[in-house]
């Protein structure tokens, strides 16, 4: 029997291709990560990640400028302190390097939107995401007093001019403490868009050579998510959801397809895909072999996060692919 289905008849031309398109990637789907650092005129790249850079507030500002004219809505802002200690000082100080940025960034450009990564393993002088008694090296956080150090920190990057909150640390009960320090200082008006499902990857490796915060002992497994797993993610979702999450969002993305699918089903907020550093790199380190096609591939990359429910992409493919959108 000859075939009356011909699914090839809707792929003849590209008008046509272009009409039965069923997913679009848009600048506005893009959030641009960015790392402060102590300093004027510093632009260190990232050994592991070329082309990313850890930048001074004032080089934060140039960057920010050229992230809005580009059309990208947001960006998600990392700090290095100049100091670590125990307390994670740095998260919290009024005068952290998220603080610092934020307040430059939304004073230049007061209509990108400024995301602060609230967690405290880039502050803490043994690595890891929370608090730890002096002393204690099994590297499990303690999760209640991490909470209000947390606390201190969203509501501190608040002040600063923060227009979401990001909460990373996957810590119990963390959307919950935040929301009530939040409204109790006033900011009942800014959304948090929380790491929901959060995994212990292996993904991360380039991330903390950009971030400088590798734990100095044992690993993230007693917080992040167990990559084998997926029923958890939904309980991860759920309980954030019911804590107060305005957006979820799932990490890392291209090993996780299935799961950010699975959030979008499992609830009705907006959920984001962030393409982490290992992601990129690999990407990176295969374009500048020519081994692949850079472009083609980070474009296909990131309508497949749409196609696998991604509302919003964080990357840094972003610039690249917001002028590859334009042409
Ligand atoms: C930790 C944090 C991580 C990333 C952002 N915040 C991971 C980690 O070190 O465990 C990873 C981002 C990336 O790899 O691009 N709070
Ligand atoms: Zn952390």
């Amino acid at each position: 029997m000859f075939p009356i289905h011909r699914p090839r008849r809707l792929r003849n031309s590209a008008s046509l291709r272009r009409m039965v398109q069923e997913n679009v990637l848009t600048t506005n789907d893009l959030i641009y990560p960015l790392f402060a650092v102590p300093g004027e005129s510093v632009a260190k790249e990232v050994r592991s990640m070329p082309g990313v850079y850890q930048l001074s507030v004032d080089k934060i500002v140039d960057e920010a400028k050229e992230v809005y004219d580009l059309g990208i809505p947001a960006i998600i802002l990392f700090g290095i302190p100049e100091t670590k200690d125990i307390e994670a000082t740095g998260a919290w100080h009024d005068c952290g390097m998220i603080q610092k940025a934020a307040t430059a960034v939304k004073e230049a450009v007061p209509d990108l939107v400024v995301i602060a990564d609230t967690c405290l393993c880039e502050y803490t002088s043994h690595g890891h995401c929370g608090y730890l008694e002096v002393g204690d090296l099994t590297g499990r956080v303690l999760n209640d007093p991490t909470l209000e150090l947390l606390k201190k920190t969203a509501v501190s990057q608040a002040k600063a001019g923060a227009d979401i909150i990001a909460p990373s640390g996957m810590m119990d009960g963390f959307v919950q403490a935040i929301r009530g320090a939040l409204d109790e200082a006033g900011f009942e008006d800014i959304p948090i868009l929380s790491y929901a499902a959060k995994y212990a990857s292996a993904y991360y490796g380039p991330f903390r050579d950009a971030a400088e915060s590798s734990p100095q002992f044992g690993d993230r497994r007693t917080y992040q998510m167990d990559p084998a797993n997926s029923r958890e993610a939904i309980k991860e979702i759920d309980l954030d959801v019911a804590e107060g999450a305005d957006m979820l969002m799932v990490k890392p993305a291209l090993a996780y397809m299935d799961v950010i699918w699975q959030v979008k089903q499992a609830s009705n907020l907006p959920v984001a895909a962030y393409n982490v550093s290992g992601e990129y790199s690999m990407v990176k380190a295969a374009a500048l072999n020519d081994w692949i096609d850079e472009r083609r591939v980070v474009m296909e990359t990131l309508t497949s996060f749409k196609r696998a429910g991604a509302d919003l992409i964080l990357t840094y493919h972003a610039k690249d692919a917001a002028r590859w959108l334009q042409a």
